[in-house]
């Protein structure tokens, strides 16, 4: 390909609240031609063209690719990567120069299998709680383990289960009914085929994230993100009801912690293993004491940490992305922060994370003022907003201080009306 290289064509894979905030960055770069995100949503729909696809069909993702001559594709979700997108599109001689942002699934497996990921983090010594894994046919074997732990007991699916494999249970009777679940009645299908049981680590959870092209990295705003579907942290596990950035705790001891005992030894355990990864790691932690844990690696942006952690980035993303294929370009780029804080909140359909209804009419997007609006599942039909998914849009604020982006998100997410719309109204109330 002789195309020039000044200006490229993107592509983002993906049609969350996460996929609109990557667009609304990249929109802002001059090295930018076309950008396309697949699926989408009718956020990106206003700054992006989207193409309606189905992302976990290799052939499609190849013929747009062709067809729109796309020079950089990110991978939003973790699916395609961890189900090898990366690798088919390098094996494919009818693709050229193509740059991708996520790693192969060799690397994927640290997000797509958590046994492999506890392995990694045992033989590099990087901090996280003891555990042991158990097949199918270790089902007894699973349950005496339980029984010399004491509680909360945590008991996890190996693979891919959406956000929702992980089990905190109180007493020994819901653990031994987990893994039940899970190894004998393929509650995940075959992502339960192997289980983790592991410690329960007590602290304040963070997220932080870095952009590596397996060689060197740069570590980008880190988050907190909040979980549980109810005030408080009470109630069932969602994918996230909101974030803020920074997280006001991680301090610069803490910081060196992470570099020194996670970051580095992560990415020396991927050279060593001949693993080579461009993209995006996002290393759930928890602080206990003053010493970080690995909970679990990601090999994506997060949503909804993406829609604060973009929003604070000064420098053109675009350029440090294309650079991820030129090692000394790539570490010569500078990451430019931008000091003030970041919230978003999430405004959910009644009845997420279980059943909910979708095409209700949503009023009042266009009222939002002095605030990023990310759309998630939503979707434009006649001129009019519906909603199109559990969560469907959030809000982000950004201020001098955590106080007034808050302010800024609750402030406008009211304004926002639909038939059983929920949000949490409490996020960041534990660190302000
Ligand atoms: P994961 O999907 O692995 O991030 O787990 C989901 C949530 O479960 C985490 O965000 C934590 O809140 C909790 N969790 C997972 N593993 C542990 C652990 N070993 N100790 C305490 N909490 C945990
Ligand atoms: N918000 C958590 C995640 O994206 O996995």
């Amino acid at each position: 390909m002789n195309r020039k290289m000044n200006t490229i064509n993107t592509l983002i894979l993906g049609s969350g609240g996460r996929e609109h905030a990557i667009a609304y960055k990249i929109s802002q770069s001059k090295l930018l031609k076309n950008l396309y995100v697949a699926p989408g949503n009718s956020g990106t729909y206003n700054i992006a063209t989207n193409l309606v696809i189905d992302i976990n069909n290799y052939l499609e993702v190849k013929a747009i690719i062709i067809e729109k001559n796309i020079d950089l594709l990110i991978i939003g979700p973790e699916n395609p990567l961890v189900s090898g997108l990366h690798n088919k599109l390098l094996n494919d001689n009818d693709i050229t120069n193509l740059k991708i942002i996520g790693p192969k699934k060799e690397g994927a497996k640290l997000e797509g299998s958590k046994f492999f990921a506890k392995k990694f983090m045992e033989k590099y010594k990087i901090p996280t709680a003891e555990f042991r894994s158990f097949e199918k046919k270790e089902f007894s074997d699973a349950i005496d383990y339980l029984k010399t732990l004491s509680p909360p007991y945590v008991v996890k699916a190996d693979g891919l289960a959406a956000g929702k494999g992980v089990f905190i249970c109180k007493s020994l009777k819901e653990a031994e009914n987990a893994v039940n679940e899970m190894i004998n009645k393929s509650k995940f299908g075959d992502a339960g085929n192997t289980i983790v049981i592991e410690s329960f680590l007590d602290g304040t959870e963070l997220s932080v994230f870095i952009l590596t092209d397996g060689h060197s990295y740069k570590i980008l705003p880190s988050a907190k993100d909040y979980k549980r579907i109810g005030e408080n942290d009470t109630g069932l596990n969602t994918g996230g009801m909101g974030a803020i950035s920074p997280v006001p705790f991680l301090d610069e001891k803490l910081m060196l912690k992470i570099k020194n005992q996670i970051i580095e030894p992560t990415l020396k355990g991927l050279k060593n293993e001949a693993i080579d990864f461009s993209g995006f790691i996002f290393f759930g932690l928890i602080n206990v004491n003053g010493n970080p844990y690995v909970i679990e690696y990601n090999v994506r942006l997060g949503d909804p940490e993406t829609q604060v952690i973009l929003p604070r980035i000064k420098s053109d993303f675009l350029k440090l992305l294309i650079n991820i294929d030129n090692q000394s370009e790539f570490e010569k780029n500078q990451l430019l922060i931008n000091e003030e804080a970041t919230s978003t909140v999430i405004l959910t359909s009644g009845g997420y994370p279980e059943n909910y209804q979708k095409g209700a009419h949503v009023k009042g997007v266009e009222d939002v003022k002095n605030a990023l609006i990310f759309h998630a599942g939503m979707k434009k039909e006649k001129e009019k907003y519906l909603t199109n998914g559990g969560r469907v849009l959030s809000i982000t604020g950004q201020a001098p201080t955590l106080q007034q982006a808050l302010k800024i998100s609750y402030s406008n997410i009211k304004k926002i009306k639909f038939n059983n719309a929920y949000y949490r109204k409490d996020i960041g109330f534990d660190v302000t």
